[in-house]
């Protein structure tokens, strides 16, 4: 069977509470697991970047709930494709809560992270930031 990925970036509602993030991630590790999908979100103050891999169907139809979710907002999709293997295989949804300061330690990313860094992430190549993704689901 084909493997299909998204990967999408949004900002977080501006009232969102780290007990919002805990049900987020409850609710993606049951449902991700039911419908064998694997990712990894990550949350960089205020920020999601998010991978999501799978069977197409299951990947679509989890970003369309995903979407309308009032917890955030701005969703722009970097990229939606066919892949080879995935990324996560061991995560139901990895989770990184990320400051800006640590990602700014890291010389590849410290083109990403001036002031604008919401901007910086939409814009983001889908090879970085699946590498982001990648580096942070250690
Ligand atoms: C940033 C973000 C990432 C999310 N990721 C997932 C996910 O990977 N899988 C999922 O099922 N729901 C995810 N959700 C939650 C869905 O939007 C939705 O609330 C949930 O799927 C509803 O599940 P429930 O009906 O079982 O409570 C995410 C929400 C946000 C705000």
């Amino acid at each position: 069977m084909s493997i299909f990925h998204l990967i999408y970036a949004s900002t977080a509602a501006p009232d969102l509470k780290p007990v919002d993030l805990e049900r987020i991630l409850d609710a993606s590790v049951r449902n991700n697991k039911r419908s064998d999908i694997t990712g990894m979100l990550l949350y960089i103050e205020g920020t999601f970047l998010q991978a999501l891999e799978g069977d197409e169907a299951a990947v679509t139809g989890a970003y369309r709930r995903i979407e309308g979710d009032p917890r955030h907002q701005g969703l722009v999709v970097i990229q939606s494709s066919p892949i080879e293997s995935r990324s996560f295989p061991d995560w139901s949804m990895g989770f990184k809560y990320l400051g800006v300061e640590e990602l700014s330690k890291r010389d590849s990313y410290r083109n990403h992270i001036n002031n604008d860094f919401y901007s910086k992430v939409r814009d983001l190549k889908p090879d970085t930031a699946l590498a982001m993704l990648r580096e942070f689901s250690i």
